[in-house]
């Protein structure tokens, strides 16, 4: 008792017990002067925070990027700045579409977030583990979503609605057969690359800027779960991605990324090709070769899962001097769209918190109260509230600029019909394959596709043969495979393998 710390309210006055309650009389009512025991209960009661309206099932770790290579003739980013630097991250990687509680290795994309804690703020790389997206306009993505998520009427997830969709947007056809590859369900985060998947931009010393890709390359190998391995994971535990990681880092293997850029010069946008803003398209390697920046470990559990995995803020709105964005329409509505989310999730001052706040740049801003107005602000004298002011408050600073960007065009609503150009990728990406890699593409995706209406099916038959007509002819055959399987009738008595 004696070389224990005392327990206390979050006043900080000494508890007299913390499991009994006063009441009046042996027998009798509690107290409402119990003050400790009404803290204590309206505390359970706030315990939970809105969880993210996607990617809400997450993990992560903390750990160091290292600089391996000279990358300065691109980006003045202080990060990149010399072979040797390290810079601390947090990471966090999720699956899209499960709530809080989902099983961990179900098929999904994988959310892939780091930030990095550099000298000029923190700068968010807020990917995924596709180097593509489904849509390439914000206004499809609310109701993309409403498609991955629960129907309003029966409250479950509706395949149905997901190829409905997807039929109805057959740009989504590229990142559907990465979704349904083998790359569906990678068996823990540590085996799977991560893609800043949007075009950004990177400007050096001199004002030039290049066009670039990031590419976080998996050191441990890609491993991935078919189907049945996975289902029967799931049945023995719904935490494998939290049960691998914590357990690697905590024995020592700490997981290993190495970062590659693509890079392309600003101008050549306009003689590349195709469209290097448009996210449902990768940047051919043969035309734009990885160019190796450096490694990142992660090799830190952290001290509580709260405090810095459900707390963090990720946001591609978090650029650094260095690095920028690109007119890629997705990539300009995630920069609204992240911080407001936090702003309802966390609220006002959410990079104010330990996960967020910029542990290696001072921050001088002038916002004021809210919740969690941890800090000052007043810069040593109360008078500096405003600006600008004649108390030598925090001033803005022109140096850190990003180099104009020419624009042409006129305002309007330019509207990207799919065209044939929109299967070249996939079908280069199908062609890929090997034949064992293609079937299970095609059980992937007729084991997807089983609940759905024919009307759907045959939209969604009628985009696969755009991509190739072996794409469509072994999903035919594989829905048909097991619709036939389905139609043995499985009686009390019929073991469980006969429904499988
Ligand atoms: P390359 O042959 O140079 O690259 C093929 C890429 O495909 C490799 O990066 C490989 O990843 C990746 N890959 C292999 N299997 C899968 C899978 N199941 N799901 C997703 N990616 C996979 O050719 P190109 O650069 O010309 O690209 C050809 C096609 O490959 C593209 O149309 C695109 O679909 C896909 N791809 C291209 C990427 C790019 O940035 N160029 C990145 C990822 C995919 P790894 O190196 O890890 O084995
Ligand atoms: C999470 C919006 C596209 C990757 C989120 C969140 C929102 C959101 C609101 C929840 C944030 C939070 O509460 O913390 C959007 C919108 C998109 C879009 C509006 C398109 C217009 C994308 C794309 C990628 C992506 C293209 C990947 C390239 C992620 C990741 C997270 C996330 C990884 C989880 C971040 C974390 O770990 O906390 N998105 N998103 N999103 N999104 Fe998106």
């Amino acid at each position: 008792m004696a070389d224990k710390p005392t327990l206390t309210t979050s006043a900080g006055a000494p508890y007299v017990s913390n499991d009994t309650s006063k009441t009046a009389g042996p027998r009798g009512p509690v107290m409402l002067e119990d003050y400790q025991l009404i803290e204590k209960l309206a505390h359970q009661n706030r315990e939970r925070i809105p969880e993210r309206v996607v990617h809400a099932k997450g993990w992560g770790a903390q750990g160091t990027f290292t600089v391996t290579h000279d990358i300065t003739k691109y980006t003045c980013a202080k990060v990149f700045s010399e072979i040797g630097k390290t810079t601390e991250v947090l990471s966090r990687w999720s699956t899209v579409a499960g709530e809080q509680g989902a099983a961990d290795a179900e098929r999904d994309v994988r959310g892939f977030s780091l930030k990095f804690y550099t000298e000029d703020g923190n700068w968010d790389m807020v990917g995924n583990n596709t180097p593509i997206f489904f849509v390439r306009d914000a206004y499809k993505f609310p109701d993309f979503i409403r498609t991955q998520k629960r129907h309003p009427k029966t409250n479950l997830r509706s395949p149905e609605a997901m190829f409905d969709f997807w039929a109805a947007q057959p740009e989504s056809v590229h990142q559907v057969t990465i979704l349904m590859s083998d790359r569906g369900i990678p068996v823990n985060p540590m085996h799977m690359n991560g893609y800043g998947s949007h075009t950004f931009s990177m400007w050096n010393a001199n004002g030039e800027r290049h066009w670039v890709k990031f590419h976080f390359k998996t050191q441990q190998g890609h491993k991935h779960y078919i189907n049945s391995e996975a289902e029967r994971l799931i049945g023995k535990t719904r935490e494998s991605y939290q049960e691998d990681l914590f357990n690697a880092i905590e024995e020592g293997n700490f997981p290993k990324w190495t970062l590659y850029i693509q890079v392309m010069p600003e101008k050549e946008a306009e003689t590349c090709g195709f469209n290097p803003f448009d996210l449902t398209k990768v940047w051919p390697h043969g035309q734009y070769p990885l160019v190796e920046v450096g490694e990142l470990e992660m090799n830190r559990n952290v001290e509580n899962y709260f405090q810095y995995i459900e707390n963090a803020a990720y946001s591609p709105s978090n650029v650094v001097p260095g690095i920028g964005f690109s007119p890629d329409k997705m990539l300009q509505a995630r920069v609204f769209s992240y911080a407001d989310a936090h702003r309802y999730r966390l609220g006002t001052h959410y990079e104010a918190l330990p996960a967020n706040e910029a542990k290696n740049a001072k921050v001088n801003h002038y916002h004021k109260d809210g919740p969690m107005r941890f800090f000052t602000n007043d810069f040593g004298n109360p008078d500096a509230y405003y600006e600008p002011n004649q108390y030598d408050g925090p001033v803005a600073n022109p140096t850190v600029a990003e180099p104009p960007l020419e624009i042409d065009g006129d305002m309007q609503r330019y509207k990207q019909e799919t065209a044939d150009e929109d299967f070249v990728q996939p079908r280069a990406l199908f062609e890929l394959f090997d034949d064992g890699q293609k079937q299970r593409l095609f059980d992937n995706m007729a084991a997807a596709m089983g609940p759905c209406s024919d009307s759907v099916m045959e939209r969604w038959f009628a985009v696969l043969g755009r991509v190739h007509p072996d794409y469509e002819a072994g999903v035919r055959a594989a829905v048909k495979k097991a619709s036939d399987v389905n139609a043995v009738p499985v009686t009390d008595d019929s073991p469980i393998e006969a429904a499988e």
